[in-house]
């Protein structure tokens, strides 16, 4: 499959009157064409501003890309105008966020929304755009369409609406969808639906997906790859096999023993003690130390290199370096 976006060395920080948030530090990552790549991590971890950062949607003033490049097929994205950036979102990558009632203009017609959302980037006719749109509402699973693209967005339930939003996304084929939680608004069974949906657009359409959630049972359902966050590093990646089932990284192994799986009954689920880092002055080493039960010296005073363990699984833990034998003989911390 081919690279469709690379993200490398992204650091991202917000200005406060408390300090500089350091909110992204150091991300790399890579996603293909059709692959669907989820990225995990508890609240605060830096998700949201990875995928932002993507769009170039850093609120800037407090927000500043610092350092890094994130590319698109070849094209630096981090070195585009704002003018320039307007055709690639929408049109080559398109987000959706958690909230589908702030994607749409409760004053306009769905009609309307879709078909300007179209036209604004494609040379359609009124006519070409109105089958466009027709055509989505049909692909995200909305009865009756031609009535439908009549009302406005407080006509349509929750799921509905979210529906919606992801029509608007795909309406110019982009070849990446952003989901930011895209479901995490809505009850449990819209959820199994608006997953099951994604499934179905991945197989129409092959547009890859970057689908961020703290929500490990939707990952096990949709990802090819998972990147795990801790405090605006990514500590682990692998494919969904290799994360859960052969995870290294304890803080992994931590947010899988907190969540119920499936296919274990009884299981007893274990909480990860302690919060994430402060990120106004995030530790020099690994994150993780003040929480870690295997913790050593020096994982608090030195950042873990990038460890290979295949070819997709990496993770960032002293435990995986070579030398660990050799720390460990240092005082255990713990
Ligand atoms: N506009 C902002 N101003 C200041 N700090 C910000 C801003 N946006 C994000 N941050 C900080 O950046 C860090 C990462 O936030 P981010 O929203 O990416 O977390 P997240 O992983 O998406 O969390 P959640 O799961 O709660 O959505 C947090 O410490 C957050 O407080
Ligand atoms: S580097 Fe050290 S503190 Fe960090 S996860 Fe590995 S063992 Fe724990
Ligand atoms: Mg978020």
């Amino acid at each position: 499959m081919e690279k469709l976006l690379e993200v490398n060395d992204l650091h991202v920080t917000f200005s406060t009157y408390g300090g500089t948030v350091k909110a992204v530090r150091g991300v790399d990552f890579e996603i293909h064409q059709g692959e669907t790549l989820a990225i995990v991590g508890e609240s605060g971890c830096g998700k949201s501003v990875t995928a932002n950062a993507i769009m170039k949607l850093i609120p800037d003033p407090p927000g500043k890309i610092t350092k890094g490049t994130i590319t698109f097929k070849n094209k630096a994205l981090t070195s585009l105008s704002e003018k320039q950036m307007r055709s690639v979102r929408g049109v080559d990558i398109s987000m959706i966020f958690q909230d589908p009632m702030t994607a749409l203009n409760p004053t306009l017609t769905i009609g309307t929304q879709l078909i300007e959302g179209v036209r604004e980037h494609q040379k359609l006719s009124a006519g070409q755009a109105k089958a466009k749109a027709l055509e989505m509402l049909q692909l995200v699973g909305i009865p009756n369409p031609i009535e439908r693209l009549k009302q406005y967005p407080h006509q349509f339930s929750g799921g509905m609406r979210q529906r919606i939003v992801i029509a608007m996304a795909l309406i110019c084929e982009p070849e990446l969808l952003i989901a930011d939680e895209p479901t995490t608004a809505l009850d449990v069974t819209i959820q199994a639906q608006i997953l099951e949906l994604f499934e179905k657009i991945q197989a129409a359409t092959k547009v890859a997906i970057i689908l961020i959630t703290h929500d490990l049972g939707v990952v096990a359902k949709i990802a090819d790859r998972i990147a795990v966050m801790y405090a605006g590093k990514i500590i682990e990646v692998g494919s969904k096999r290799e994360i859960f089932y052969q995870a290294q990284h304890p803080y992994t192994k931590g947010l899988l023993n907190s969540v119920p799986r499936l296919d274990v009954k009884g299981e007893k689920l274990k909480p990860i003690d302690g919060s994430p880092p402060d990120l106004f002055s995030p530790p020099q080493g690994c994150p993780f130390t003040a929480r870690c039960p295997l913790a050593m010296e020096v994982c608090d005073k030195v950042y873990p290199n990038t460890t290979d363990k295949s070819k997709s699984h990496k993770v960032n833990c002293w435990m995986q370096d070579k030398r660990a034998q050799q720390l460990l003989k240092l005082t255990a911390i713990k």
